[in-house]
């Protein structure tokens, strides 16, 4: 048999996680020392369950041996043009027609420079030829290569052509230098190829997401925070930007690296940076969700220095209320649509359904933090969405960027519906 690719399982409900899942992936790699990283790649797409059909150049088997790749894609890696065994199809072309997507990791300046002019000379470089799917390129090479105005000459060749690719990184190379050049990461790799596969519904639309928690100093060494991680509103950014629109992620302290290189991350520590860094942004924005679980209260006054524990057994502190930017986004909103969270650990709705009210809110998304698997710091979500129609949608347990689409999903409805309208 020629290939191990097998049609494409689209249910349509593919999204976040999920996405790759039953896809006919074709991941080239090249002949450089990034050859390595591939392996990392291959086992991030099979770990989403894809499909996927390594083909490596002569070269690329100098650095990793076609059995690493061969044992974690359990699929027979391909090479050779003229390998016999494969006369009942022509190898290139039947891969190309059941590729769903296609990465080249590493792709050295040679790939580069042969597809931008043409060349079909191997197995892979004469499979791009045939290629009808999304291809993307993520370079790898030493900085002084990368600048190379024939190597930059060729990528825009590729992108007149319509070929994308992944910027590399800047820093250490193999090379001993360090500059531009280096592989980009697999995470990144692996988003821009689903975002390659996304339905752009949500193009045109300008969104605000607030994440993370806020922090309230108490004096130079102490704070009030909460347990939120930021993993719900980050992957509210991804997904978004990953369907079209653009975003602006407002991000209490965080331990996650921002979302997206294309979305713009805007730090802050406490309520009142939250609530500037939203009011500077929120005109632009046609949907504001808050995702952060912003203090509700602060200390009344923060110490200069270090309170000293003195002799004292007990200590009291005065705190006031943070401002509720939310409830002030309301007063403002206009024909914004505007989403809030409600962390609760009882009476559910009926303290979700009051904020929806009482914050002007379309959608409030409701999530029992006292779940195993819900809320704070957790990958997953329990959600009920609740809308100022009053509909309701019980979520069960899922991942956080299936719930991030999911409410994506009901504002792009939202949107569709004000379109025809307006
Ligand atoms: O970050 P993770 O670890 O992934 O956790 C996700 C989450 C649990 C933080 C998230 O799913 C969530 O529920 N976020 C909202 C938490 C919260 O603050 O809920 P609340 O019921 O206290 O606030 C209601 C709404 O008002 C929220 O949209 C909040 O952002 C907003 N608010 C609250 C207080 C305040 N001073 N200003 C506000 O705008």
């Amino acid at each position: 048999m020629l290939c191990n690719i097998r049609p494409a399982k689209a249910t349509g409900k593919e999204s976040g996680i999920f996405m790759l899942r039953g896809k006919n992936v074709i991941l080239g790699v090249t002949g450089g020392i990034a050859a390595y990283k591939a392996v990392e790649l291959l086992r991030e797409l099979v770990k989403r369950q894809a499909n996927v059909q390594v083909v490596m150049t002569k070269n690329a088997m100098e650095f990793v041996t076609p059995l690493t790749f061969q044992s974690l894609s359990a699929n027979r890696v391909v090479h050779d043009l003229f390998e016999l065994e494969w006369t009942n199809e022509i190898g290139h072309i039947a891969l190309a027609d059941a590729a769903d997507i296609m990465v080249i990791a590493p792709a050295t300046a040679n790939i580069i420079g042969k597809i931008a002019h043409g060349v079909a000379d191997d197995f892979l470089s004469t499979l791009v030829m045939a290629l009808t799917c999304p291809l993307i390129f993520a370079p790898s090479m030493n900085t002084k290569m990368w600048q190379n105005p024939i190597v930059q000459q060729n990528l825009t060749m590729l992108k007149h052509h319509g070929y994308t690719w992944v910027e590399p990184e800047t820093g250490d190379l193999a090379c001993g230098t360090t500059g531009q050049g280096r592989l980009a990461e697999v995470c990144d790799i692996v988003e821009q190829m689903q975002d390659l596969l996304s339905a752009k519904d949500l193009k045109g639309c300008r969104m605000l997401i607030t994440a993370g928690p806020t922090v309230e100093g108490v004096d130079p060494v102490r704070y009030i925070t909460n347990r939120s991680s930021g993993k719900m509103g980050y992957a509210l950014a991804r997904m978004a930007r990953r369907r079209g629109a653009d975003v602006v992620l407002v991000s209490g302290p965080s331990l996650l690296p921002p979302p997206r290189k294309d979305v713009l991350f805007i730090p802050v520590k406490s309520a009142t940076d939250m609530r500037n860094a939203v009011f500077d942004h929120y005109r632009d924005c046609n949907v504001v969700i808050m995702a952060a679980a912003v203090a509700d209260f602060r200390p009344k006054s923060v110490f200069v220095q270090k309170v000293k524990k003195g002799e004292n057994d007990s200590y009291l502190m005065e705190l006031e209320k943070t401002p509720d930017i939310l409830e002030e986004l309301g007063r403002v909103k206009e024909n914004r649509i505007l989403v809030g969270f409600a962390a609760e650990t009882e009476n559910l709705i009926e303290n979700a359904e009051k904020k929806l009210r009482s914050k002007k809110t379309d959608l409030f998304v409701a999530n029992d933090v006292s779940q195993p698997g819900a809320g704070f710091e957790v990958d997953t979500n329990i959600v009920t969405i609740l809308s100022r129609r009053g509909k309701r949608k019980d979520l069960p347990l899922m991942p956080k960027d299936e719930v991030a689409n999911i409410i994506l999903n009901q504002i792009a409805k939202m949107m569709r519906r004000r379109n025809k309208r307006s």
